[in-house]
């Protein structure tokens, strides 16, 4: 049998991060591509960098720091990981969500989870946010699912739900959030796919045509584990570029980055709405 991470490993990450911190976090947030920014947004924020962390997957990845950033956002305690690490990097998909394993070990309740992503749906433009409101596992039908292994029953069931990955209240926060901050939200379905090589237009043509709004190398993995230790999910997709679907433009990690810079605001004040009416 091959070598999956376990409780005790999970435990012990936990306990690190623990000491390091002053705080109990109850929210959980993953920033994606060009989207560190928003940590700075902490206040009197503990730092925990990635390489103090015993088991903790250290991102490879232009764009991404590797740091825990602990501390209040709209009077909510958080818990936001700059950078994160994806199965192209070569880490098992396993120690990809680690991280949401260890939040679940600490008591946090609810994971906001963010990525920059490409359109698959041909009216979204570069800096347009997108909430999830579903998601299509390519990964995991290919057999790349983060709970194959022994089950841990200390978080979830062997067979878990996955109906509604994403959480309706949160959805419709996130939708009130939006209006009053005035920024225009999409809507749609995401799919993770193993990466790195961005999408053919066959690919992508591939993609639309099975109701994908939106694609990128992430996320999937972790709502799944998140599900499955029974989180509440909210999940926003950064719009970093357009969908290729007739092959007449190419796609660079250089404009992902880019793309990063407009959404941040947008997405501060989304969240910050969401986490105010939290309280
Ligand atoms: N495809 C896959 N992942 C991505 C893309 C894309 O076009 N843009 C940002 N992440």
């Amino acid at each position: 049998m091959e070598q999956f991470v376990t409780l005790a490993e999970i435990d012990a990450t936990a306990q690190a991060v623990r000491a390091k911190i002053t705080t109990q976090p109850k929210i959980g947030l993953i920033l994606g591509s060009g989207l560190g920014p928003l940590a700075d947004t902490v206040e009197n924020p503990d730092i925990v960098s990635y390489d103090d962390i015993p088991n903790w997957p250290v991102s490879t990845v232009i764009g991404h720091s590797g740091r825990l950033v602990v501390g209040k956002l709209e009077g909510q305690d958080v818990l936001v990981m700059q950078g994160r690490t994806h199965y192209y990097e070569g880490y098992s998909i396993d120690q990809v969500t680690l991280p949401i394993r260890v939040m679940q070990r600490m008591g946090i309740e609810m994971l906001v989870v963010t990525n920059a992503a490409g359109a698959v749906n041909p009216n979204f433009e570069p800096g347009d946010l997108m909430l999830i409101t579903d998601h299509l596992n390519l990964l995991g039908m290919a057999g790349v699912n983060p709970l194959r292994g022994p089950n841990l029953d200390e978080f979830g069931p062997r067979f878990p739900d996955m109906s509604r990955a994403y959480d309706a209240d949160l959805i419709e926060l996130a939708r009130k959030s939006a209006k009053n901050a005035g920024i225009n939200l999409h809507e749609g379905v995401y799919v993770g796919l193993a990466g790195p090589s961005f999408e053919t237009p066959a690919d992508l043509r591939f993609l639309r045509a099975m109701g994908v709004d939106a694609v990128g190398m992430s996320t999937v993995p972790e709502v799944t584990v998140a599900r499955h230790g029974n989180l509440r999910v909210m999940g926003v997709s950064g719009i970093s570029n357009k969908a290729n679907l007739d092959g007449s433009t190419i796609t660079t990690h250089e404009e992902v980055l880019e793309a990063g810079q407009v959404m941040v605001p947008k997405l501060v004040s989304l969240l910050r709405g969401v986490l105010q009416t939290l309280a």
